[in-house]
C-alpha cells in the first residue's frame, strides 16, 4: 500500500538542549538543576552518567545541521536552555548564549529546515531550582522574562515555538514519583506546580501573541491515552480519574480555556487544591495555542486495584522488568498482558497515537497538530560492519506514521512528525545506555553514524511517503 503524505507535511526529529549540547560550563551557561541532581545523586543515573558533555552538539552543532540536511529534514524540533539563556535565571542576558542559538537557527534555515523551539524542557537554572522552583511565584516572572528575551531574540528566526515540554511528565517525576529533580513526593507541591505550569504558560501565548509576531506557538504535551484495565465500571472509574490528574489538567487548560472541573474537585476534597485566583483563570481562558504538540510513547492502563503507592521506571533496560505508577486508593497502571513491549518495559501500540490525534481534534477541531515526539529506546551498539541495523526502530516508525496518515485521511491536521530522536543521547535517567537516535553516536569519539533508520527515514522524506 501507498502512504503518501500532504505536500508540506513536515519530516524531523527531536532533541532537547540538556540531552545533546553539552558545554554546560562555557560560554558563561549556568547550572541547570539537572547538572546538579547528576551531580548531587550520581546512584540515581545510569553508569552515574552526566550531561556534561552529552553529545558536544554544542560544537558539533554545523556538522549536524549537515547531516540532518542530508537526511531529508524540512524540520527539527530542539530546546533553548534558558541556563544558557540567563545563566541565573534572573540576571543578565548571556551575549555568547543567544549568538549560539542564532548561528544555529541560521544553519538550520539556510538547509532548507525549520526550527520548532521548546523554550523549556526541564532545565531550569539553578538558582531558581533553589529559591522554590516552580513552587516559587517568582519563577513564573523569571519564565515570562526568559520567554520574552528568546521572542525578541530570535522571532526573526523562529516561527514555532512551544512553552513548555510535557509539563505533566514534569510534575509527576519532580513532585509526585520523586525521580526527577527537586525528587518531591509531595501531592500539594505537585498540584500547585502543575496549575502554576499552565498559568504559565497561558501568560506566555499572551505575551507572544501581544508582541504582534508572525510566528505561532503551542505547547507540547505527552497526552497519554488511559485505558480501563479490564470492562469492569471500578476500572473505567480509575481511568477517568487517572486521566483527569494526569492528561485533562494540562490539556484542557491549554485547549479549552479551564481546568477540569473533576480534578478541581478531586484536589479540593484532598485539601491540595492551590488557589485559583480569579486572574490567573482569566488569562487561561482568554487566549489559546495556534497548535498542539503531541508526544507519544505507550499507553496506560489504570486498575482501581491500587492497595498501594508505588512508584519506578525501568532504568535496567530488561523488558520484564515493570514500570509502576500506583496511588492508593485512586489507580494504578498495570501490564497490558497482550502487550508488545520494548527493552523498557514500555508498550508498542501505535493505536494510542489515533486515539490521542482524535481527541486532540475533538478539543479543537481543526487545531494544528505536530508529532513532536515518537521514538524507541534500545540498547545498541556497531555492527562489525560498522553500521547498526535497527528494523526495529524502522518497523515502529512506519506503524506509527501509517496511524498518522490514517488519521490525515479522516480530517485530523497533523501537520508534521519529530522522530526522537535525532541522535542517540543523555536518556534522564538511563544515561547513554538508553540510544534512541538516527544517529549512532560513538561515546569515545562521538562520531555520529547514520542507523539503517536513518536511510530509511531519508527516502520517505524524498517521496514524502513511503
Ligand atoms: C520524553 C521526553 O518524555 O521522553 C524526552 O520529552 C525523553 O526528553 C523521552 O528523552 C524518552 O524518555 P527517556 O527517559 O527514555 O529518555
Amino acid at each position: 500500500m501507498e502512504f503518501q503524505f500532504p505536500q508540506g507535511f513536515v519530516w524531523g526529529s527531536a532533541t532537547a538542549a540538556l540531552q545533546i549540547e553539552g558545554a554546560t560550563r562555557e560560554d558563561g551557561r549556568g547550572d541547570s538543576q539537572w547538572d546538579v541532581f547528576c551531580r548531587e545523586h550520581p546512584e540515581r543515573i545510569w553508569q552515574q552518567a552526566t550531561p556534561d558533555l552529552a553529545c558536544d552538539h554544542y560544537h558539533r552543532w554545523a556538522g549536524d545541521v549537515a547531516l540532518m540536511k542530508a537526511l531529508g529534514h524540512t524540520g527539527y524540533r530542539l530546546s533553548i536552555a534558558w541556563p544558557r539563556i540567563i545563566p541565573d535565571g534572573t540576571g543578565a542576558v548571556n551575549e555568547a548564549g543567544v549568538a549560539f542559538y542564532r548561528r544555529l537557527f541560521a544553519a538550520l534555515i539556510e538547509a532548507g529546515i525549520e526550527p520548532n523551539v521548546t523554550l523549556y524542557h526541564w532545565d531550569l537554572p539553578q538558582p531558581l531550582a533553589r529559591a522554590g522552583g516552580w513552587e516559587n511565584p517568582a519563577t513564573m516572572d523569571a519564565f515570562l522574562r526568559y520567554a520574552r528575551v528568546c521572542f525578541e531574540a530570535f522571532g526573526d528566526q523562529v516561527k514555532l515555538w512551544a512553552t513548555f515540554n510535557e509539563p505533566s511528565w514534569s510534575t509527576l517525576n519532580g513532585y509526585v514519583t520523586a525521580l526527577h529533580p527537586p525528587l518531591k513526593h509531595d501531592y500539594r507541591a505537585a498540584v500547585q506546580v502543575a496549575y502554576t505550569l499552565m498559568v504559565t504558560h497561558a501568560r506566555t501565548v499572551a505575551l507572544f501573541h501581544g508582541l504582534g509576531g508572525d510566528g505561532k506557538i503551542g505547547i507540547v504535551q505527552n497526552m497519554c491515552p488511559v485505558y480501563p484495565a479490564t470492562d469492569s465500571p471500578r476500572d473505567a472509574e480509575a481511568a477517568r480519574i487517572a486521566d483527569a490528574v494526569y492528561n485533562r489538567w494540562f490539556i484542557d487548560p491549554a485547549l479549552l480555556g479551564r481546568f477540569p472541573e473533576d480534578a478541581v474537585e478531586l484536589y479540593r476534597r484532598n485539601h491540595i487544591l492551590p488557589e485559583m485566583r480569579r486572574e490567573d483563570l482569566d488569562m487561561v481562558a482568554a487566549d489559546s495555542v495556534d497548535f498542539i504538540g503531541v508526544n507519544y510513547y505507550f499507553p496506560h492502563y489504570a486498575s482501581a486495584d491500587a492497595t498501594e503507592t508505588l512508584f519506578g521506571l525501568n532504568t535496567s533496560g530488561n523488558r520484564d522488568e515493570d514500570c509502576h505508577f500506583s496511588i492508593k486508593g485512586l489507580f494504578k497502571f498495570v501490564r497490558n498482558p497482550k502487550g508488545r513491549y520494548t527493552d523498557w518495559a514500555w508498550e508498542i501500540y501505535p493505536p494510542g497515537l489515533r486515539d490521542l490525534l482524535a481527541r486532540a481534534h475533538r478539543y479543537r477541531p481543526g487545531l494544528p497538530i505536530y508529532v513532536t515526539e515518537n521514538g524507541i529506546g534500545a540498547q545498541e551498539t556497531l555492527d562489525a560492519d560498522g553500521t547498526v541495523d535497527d528494523q526495529y526502530r524502522i518497523d515502529f516508525v512506519r506503524e506509527h506514521l501509517e496511524v498518522i496518515h490514517g488519521a490525515i485521511a479522516d480530517g485530523m491536521n497533523v501537520r508534521g512528525y519529530y522522530m526522537w530522536a535525532l541522535m542517540d543521547n543523555f536518556s534522564w535517567l538511563n544515561g547513554y545506555k538508553k540510544r534512541y537516535g538516527f544517529l549512532f553516536i560513538d561515546r569515545e569519539t562521538m562520531r555520529r553514524v547514520p542507523k539503517k533508520s536513518a536511510f530509511w527515514y531519508r527516502e520517505v522524506a524524498r517521496r514524502n511517503g513511503f
